[in-house]
């Protein structure tokens, strides 16, 4: 019999993140059992693309190998409106922990809060896709009284939404927004263009990047911007501005135009050297100015403006100073005057991204429990 203690959770999603969520769940719910007075977790379910593992009596799955049991699996998957009823029957509270990047999942948003079942997850789609499904989310959300967290949504774990939301929750007001928002972006510029001297050939750090693993299988899906794009669409609309999607303001494209459609990554990689002048042309006119050339997504809040694109930066400006695959977000606010508040560190890895959905869910405890 579920006790009023009882929480669900519901586990869509066991890739890089996924994995390292799951060893922190086991983590937090041994933790939390060791105190008799805070909420008990059972995980009911969890799935991939086409596999599923879950106990229809709401029973808790163990934790051990859990992975691998998901993997060997031969439940019948269940479609995702399924999925949907089989919690919204639980006989307790539920939270779902999307760790997944699917935009028909974040579609089911609404759908999942109105049924009183809270989210956490670090999926940016349902927050940087319409305006209309951020609306249609919330809604729900207040009309339920259902979590919704999304803190690893960028700046994976860095504590970038809840200092955004602080701060407009206790009245300061937020002027302007700026910062790297990409580790990929940054990665290729702090060795494109270092502070010291004069780094590689642009495609060269590209291709470089591809070898370490820092940038998506077709690195075009990193230099199109539309990802730093969708990080800038959450912040705009956290601190109220009514941004319509991704696309609806200017984002610069790192692919050069005749690469925008060569059928694959490798050919992208293989062509680029073409293209290096233009990006040399570039960081030289930076240097010129004394400066260094960087990706960085802007928001002017009073001005409504957000753009996503290279601007050139003072050597000894933070922005420019990034070390490694970094990202820095820069909150200007009238409380912190010409000094801004920098949240600086890894924005991407399964652990540190893992982190900031169990903080989520820690949140969502403290709220349903
Ligand atoms: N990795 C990072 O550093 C980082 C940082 C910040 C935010 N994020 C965000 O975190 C999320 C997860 O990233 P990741 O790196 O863990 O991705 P990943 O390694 O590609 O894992 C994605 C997982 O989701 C599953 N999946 C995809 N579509 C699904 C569907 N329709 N139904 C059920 N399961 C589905 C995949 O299952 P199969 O393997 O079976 O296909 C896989 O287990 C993404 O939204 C990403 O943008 C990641």
């Amino acid at each position: 019999m579920p006790t009023p203690k009882d929480v669900y959770i519901a586990v869509i999603g066991a890739g890089g993140v996924g994995k390292c969520f799951l060893s922190q769940l086991e983590f937090l719910s041994k933790r939390l059992a060791a105190n008799s007075s805070s909420p008990r977790l059972s995980l009911v379910l969890i799935s991939r693309s086409k596999k599923i593992l879950y106990s229809p009596q709401y029973a808790p799955l163990p934790f051990d190998n859990i992975s691998t049991k998901l993997a060997d699996s031969t439940q019948q998957p269940l479609p995702l409106t399924k999925t949907i009823e089989f919690l919204a029957a639980a006989p307790s509270k539920v939270i779902l922990v999307d760790n997944t990047s699917s935009q028909d999942i974040a579609d089911q948003y609404p759908n999942v809060l109105s049924r009183g079942i809270s989210i956490v997850t670090p999926n940016k789609k349902a927050f940087s896709g319409s305006y209309q499904l951020w609306q249609d989310i919330f809604a729900a959300a207040a009309s339920s009284g259902a979590g919704v967290y999304h803190e690893s949504s960028v700046g994976a774990g860095l504590p970038v939404i809840s200092t955004l939301k602080d701060l407009v929750d206790t009245g300061d007001s937020v002027t302007r927004i700026e910062g790297v928002f990409s580790g990929t972006m940054s990665f290729l510029f702090n060795s494109f263009a270092p502070t010291e001297g004069s780094g590689g050939k642009w495609s060269a750090e590209v291709a470089k990047a591809k070898e370490l693993g820092y940038t998506e299988p077709d690195p075009r899906d990193d230099l199109n911007g539309l990802d730093v794009a969708r990080k800038l669409t959450i912040l705009a609309r956290l601190v109220g501005l009514q941004v319509e999607s991704p696309t609806s303001f200017p984002v610069q494209s790192l692919i050069p135009k005749e690469l925008e459609s060569v059928a694959s990554g490798d050919e992208f990689l293989q062509r680029l050297p073409e293209f290096d002048a233009q990006m040399e042309e570039t960081k030289i006119s930076a240097e010129k100015e004394g400066k260094v050339v960087r990706f960085v997504g802007s928001i002017d809040v009073e001005k409504n403006v957000v753009k996503v694109g290279l601007e050139k930066f003072d050597r000894s400006h933070a922005i420019a100073s990034l070390k490694g695959s970094d990202n820095i977000i820069s909150f200007y606010t009238k409380r912190y005057g010409a000094n801004p508040l920098i949240v600086q560190g890894a924005g991407a890895g399964g652990e540190v991204t893992a982190m900031g959905v169990t903080g989520d869910l820690l949140r969502v405890l403290q709220r349903i429990s």
